[in-house]
């Protein structure tokens, strides 16, 4: 069987996407799930793209220990010297550089001419290869480009020291049948090409993404570039739940395994999708909701005779846990952190003892505590931490009807000082926002998101809110968690203006 490498760019080709930015600790703890499933290569970023983008690039690589931590690059001396400098300390570095091989993007973007593309391809792969042996060469738009030319580029790179070469299909408009045909045709065109890691990177413009991915091993390629959930630009790239899952359910078709944990899956998925404030779609394969539910009469009479007759794959394969024992006021501290071992998470102990509180608080308001809940009760305080000296909400009140103007009090504190303020708003939370502010005077910024979702079912479910604010070209999200959504809508809103405070603050000493 072969080997497929799993290239995550989730944090670069994801993150890219509208909607789908993540602030630095938000990169980190989806970083350190890549790191749990045991992807091969994590792309962290356009380490050049801003001093932010650098930043993230360069704490993934200081962090992470167990995967190749990679960052993009133009084919330029800048941008290459920008990648390793960001890189540098990882313990297994990459340089991806790229550059567009199409008739289209050369004259119309890159306004050069094959022949100059085919010699930067060759000055910059050398170049880059003066930092470090692991660089990969990627041929922008290279479904759309002349295969005999391409076949040109991808030897130029290689014997420039590129160890990897990425054919993506950036636009998403190749089919499996040609994504197959090029790179088995590369193979066949260029004999160094056995030598290297030969990936294929395809966006899911026409819905076949993962369908040429799949297509690009069948041809030979030895990598797959995708993402959690399959975010991205336009309409995302390859989902690597879906793809990872394909090659292990039909290894008989492809011959090939990833050296993904693929019971990780459910909660990588899971962070990435709280993190941009979204859900899996009910019906999205392997995570969705309904991925594993058999509701006509025919399909459960079948699945209770024999799991086989309508699963091709098990819900524990993929991290999502059935029949799982339902935690209530009188489960000890014990259960719930048996409960949350089983899960896969293991908390150290200051954690668990604020889980663990916060698992009390809950039960007097909600009979019975699901995964659901505790899993947003665990990375609701993950993620809190960082706001910790900034303010906190001492009690709020607000008052809301069809006839009136809503009205939102403020009861903030920080160390031993209170404040409290009141404001009129467009709805409630509009109110409670204005009110928070004038205690707090957060700079400018702009409200991008709000999201709310229940965690898990019934009315009395936990309400998490996802709030996102934007400034200084960057990003500031906030979650909250309440069985109160105004609570949790307060809650989300303080926590991003805290981390906005907190920005702004830290920026001003540096200047
Ligand atoms: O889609 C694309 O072509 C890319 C490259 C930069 C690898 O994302
Ligand atoms: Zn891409």
């Amino acid at each position: 069987m072969k080997r497929i490498k799993i290239f995550d760019t989730t944090l670069r080709d994801g993150e890219q996407s509208p909607g789908c930015s993540m602030n630095l600790q938000e990169k980190l703890e989806v970083a350190q799930c890549l790191e749990r499933l045991r992807v091969d290569v994590i792309e962290a970023g356009f380490a050049i793209a801003s001093p932010g983008d650098f930043e993230s690039v360069q704490s993934v690589a200081r962090t992470i220990k167990d995967c190749t931590v990679a960052s993009l690059a133009r084919a330029t001396k800048k941008d290459i010297d920008t990648a390793w400098e960001a890189v540098k300390e990882a313990a297994d570095p990459r340089i991806h550089l790229f550059l567009a091989t199409s008739p289209l993007h050369m004259e119309y973007k890159l306004k050069m001419t094959p022949e100059e593309v085919l010699e930067r391809t060759a000055e910059m792969t050398a170049y880059a290869k003066r930092y470090t042996s692991n660089v990969e060469f990627s041929a922008e738009d290279a479904t759309r480009s002349d295969p005999e030319f391409l076949a040109k580029i991808v030897r130029a790179a290689i014997r420039a020291g590129a160890t990897v070469v990425n054919l993506p299909d950036t636009v998403g408009y190749t089919t499996p049948a040609e994504m197959q045909a090029l790179i088995a045709y590369v193979l066949e065109q260029v004999e160094e090409a056995h030598e290297i890691e030969l990936s294929v990177h395809c966006h899911n413009d026409l819905g076949m993404a993962v369908a040429n991915s799949l297509a690009g091993v069948l041809g030979g390629a030895t990598q797959i570039e995708c993402t959690i959930n399959g975010i991205g630009e336009r309409a995302g790239n390859t989902s690597m739940e879906e793809a990872v899952m394909a090659i292990r359910t039909r290894a008989d078709v492809y011959d090939a395994a990833t050296n993904i944990d693929t019971t990780q899956i459910y909660r990588a998925s899971k962070t990435v999708y709280d993190i941009i404030g979204q859900s899996a779609p009910l019906n999205k394969p392997i995570v969705g909701k309904n991925a594993f539910l058999h509701e006509s009469g025919i399909h459960q009479h079948g699945v209770l005779a024999n799991k086989k007759t309508y699963e091709i794959l098990t819900p524990e394969s993929v991290g999502v846990r059935v029949n799982s024992i339902v935690l209530g006021k009188h489960s000890g501290k014990h259960a719930v952190e048996s409960q949350l071992r089983q899960m896969g998470y293991d908390l150290t102990p200051e954690e668990l003892v604020r889980c663990f509180e916060e698992f009390k608080v809950l039960c007097d308001k909600k009979k019975v505590i699901t995964d659901a809940d505790l899993e947003a009760l665990v990375s609701h305080n993950t993620r809190a931490t960082e706001s910790e000296d900034g303010y906190k909400l001492d009690w709020f009140a607000v008052h809301t009807s069809n006839f009136t103007t809503a009205t939102a009090t403020i009861s903030l504190k920080r160390g031993d000082e209170r404040f409290e303020e009141v404001c009129l708003g467009d709805g409630p939370i509009d109110a409670a926002c204005l009110a928070i502010d004038k205690i707090i005077q957060p700079e400018p910024h702009s409200f991008e998101i709000l999201n709310i979702k229940s965690i898990s079912e019934g009315k009395d479910t936990l309400g998490d809110v996802n709030i996102r604010l934007s400034a200084h070209g960057r990003s500031f999200s906030g979650h909250g968690l309440s069985t109160d959504i105004m609570e949790a809508s307060i809650l989300a809103y303080l926590e991003a203006a805290n981390r906005l405070m907190a920005y702004t603050k830290r920026h001003k000493e540096e200047e």
